[in-house]
């Protein structure tokens, strides 16, 4: 009875990464629906782009601390700027299929990316398009300038976030 309990459970876990619970049992069927749940590549793939795109959200905020502040440091506004077509240099390739919300790992991508793969590829450019000009405005140093083209950048994260993100 209470063995039996226990598959229950074991198999309605088979989707989450509760290895401990149900890995006794070497012919435990939900061990091997865990491991195939979660492909380590893929699972490579999302945190690597969870974690450029954190880095990208932190070159973000360094510009727009600087438009907060009384005087703004130029140096520190230009080498945000620079860090982020670097940072997303790869972006077209960072949404495999199988990288959506399926992989079995945490991820805010919505499945309307790999519905709508030529929108979101052309969101990916607009924005890698309007990051280097921001780049390249920023190390001008024309104040001005640079705030236009940080908002108009802004406004590209904004335009994938609203379709293909969860939560924004
Ligand atoms: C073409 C689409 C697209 C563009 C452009 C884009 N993002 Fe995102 N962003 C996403 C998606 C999708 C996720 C969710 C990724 C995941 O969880 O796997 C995300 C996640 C994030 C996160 C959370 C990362 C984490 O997991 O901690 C931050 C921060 C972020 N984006 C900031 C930005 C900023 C700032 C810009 C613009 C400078 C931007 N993004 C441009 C699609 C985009």
């Amino acid at each position: 009875m209470k063995k039996r309990g226990v598959k229950i459970l074991c198999s309605a876990l088979a989707g989450l990464t509760m290895l401990t619970a149900c890995g006794q049992n070497g012919e435990n069927a939900a061990d091997e629906a865990v491991t195939a749940a979660v492909d380590p590549a893929i699972a490579e793939v999302i945190e690597a782009r969870q974690k450029a795109l954190k880095d990208v959200g932190g070159a973000f905020k360094a510009i727009s601390d600087q438009f907060k502040a009384d005087s703004p440091d130029i140096e520190k506004i230009q080498l945000a700027a620079a860090s982020v077509p670097t940072l997303t240099e790869g972006m077209a390739e960072w949404f495999p299929d199988g990288s959506g919300p399926e992989a079995g790992i945490e991820t805010d991508a919505l499945p309307a990316i790999w519905e709508s793969k030529e929108d979101f590829l052309s969101k990916v450019s607009d924005f890698q398009g309007a990051a280097a000009n921001l780049n390249s405005v920023a190390q001008s140093g024309d104040v001005a300038a640079i705030g236009a083209a940080f908002k108009e950048t802004g406004g590209t994260c904004k335009a994938c976030h609203d379709k293909y993100r969860l939560d924004d």
